[in-house]
């Protein structure tokens, strides 16, 4: 079961610059909220782990409560780099981890205090056996902690050379247009903003990927499946075994799937048909249409989903009629 890198991991892959920085991005990346923890099976995410850089995903994306449960998302992927990304290949990957949610009990244990971002991140070190993450990102904006504690934080991290750069996450506009100001004020600029964007989620489009792209900072979408919603899985209205929807811990709700969102998938779909794709590949093309968006965050549970997400790179444009159906199709009620 060793591993060796194919030789050709670097030619199919599209990669983005992010924002202004010097940090180029593939234009898919690869989630591990989900499939990754103590509960999913261990082979079948280092065999995504694999297949993804294998065809060029040198971006993994983390964070401090993936898993179930907390925590082991982190300590899986930390096993799989020792087994498999040995010498110097942890220079070809860009990992990032998050603090922002609730990691452990106590009044220290969540939102954006200095004293949690710093603990976490240490935290999260260990379990990855890494020395430092690529990118750490505040992974919601704290209502209690003034910005400036949590942003000076992430500047303190960077400084201590545990993250080479920092993210928002689920910053809206007032609060992320404060704390992109802030950072850059620090000399710390922020790398990149990682929004929840699908054809179902819209709000990044009320002024956020203006302020990004005004400022130089990368967006990288992420739910852009809708936690797959947006993939032929529901289509017939079940909800198959071994899918999000009917697992205990998976965060979609089978409550989600309506009589109307299964008419709105169906038409997608065949729009996604006629356009030779999957809906799962449409879905992920829109996102990749804003020229703003760096690199779309998916998540897969198979190999086989990695390989059909990866061939959305085969077609990324779509005609004005194409976008004003897909506008239709989501305004059915
Ligand atoms: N910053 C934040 O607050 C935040 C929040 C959520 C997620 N994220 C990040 O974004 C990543 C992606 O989010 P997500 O997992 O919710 O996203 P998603 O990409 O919208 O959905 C992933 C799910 O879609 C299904 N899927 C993927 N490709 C498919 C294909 N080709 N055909 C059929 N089904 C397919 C799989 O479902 P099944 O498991 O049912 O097979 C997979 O688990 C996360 O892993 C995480 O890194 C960040």
């Amino acid at each position: 079961m060793s591993y060796s890198p194919s030789a050709t991991r670097y030619d199919a892959m599209k990669y983005n610059r992010c924002g202004n920085s010097g940090i180029l991005l593939p234009a898919l990346s690869l989630g591990l909220w989900h499939n990754f923890g103590g509960v999913d099976n261990f082979e079948t995410g280092r065999a995504i782990i694999r297949a993804a850089f294998d065809n060029g995903i040198t971006h993994v994306d983390l964070a401090n409560n993936y898993g179930p449960p907390p925590g082991s998302a982190e300590e899986n992927f930390g096993s799989i780099l020792k087994k498999d990304f040995t010498g110097y290949l942890r220079d070809e990957l860009i990992i990032s981890s998050k603090a922002g949610y609730t990691m452990w009990p106590g009044p220290y244990g969540d939102w954006g205090s200095r004293k949690y971002l710093m603990a976490s991140l240490n935290q999260s070190l260990q379990r990855m056996q890494l020395d430092y993450v690529d990118i750490f990102y505040s992974h919601r904006p704290d209502p209690d902690t003034p910005l400036e504690e949590t942003m000076n934080a992430l500047h303190d991290i960077v400084k201590s050379g545990k993250a080479l750069y920092i993210g928002l996450s689920n910053y809206h506009l007032p609060e992320a247009t404060r704390a992109i100001k802030i950072l850059k004020e620090l000399g710390t600029p922020c790398l990149i903003h990682q929004p929840k964007y699908s054809m179902y989620e819209r709000w990044v489009e009320d002024g956020l990927m203006d302020e990004l792209e005004k400022n130089g900072i990368g967006c990288i979408p992420f739910s852009p499946l809708a936690q797959g919603l947006l993939t032929n899985k529901y289509l017939q209205g079940n909800i198959p075994e071994q899918s999000r929807a009917a697992k205990q811990h998976g965060a979609l709700q089978a409550s989600a799937i309506t009589p109307k969102v299964l008419e709105q998938l169906n038409a997608l779909n065949a729009l996604a048909q006629h356009r030779r794709q999957s809906l799962a590949q449409m879905a992920l093309a829109w996102i990749l249409k804003d020229k703003r968006v760096t690199t779309v965050l998916a998540g897969v549970s198979s190999v086989a989903q990695l390989h059909d997400n990866l061939a959305t790179l085969n077609n990324l444009n779509f005609t004005s009629e194409e976008l004003s159906e897909i506008e239709t199709i989501l305004k059915v009620n």
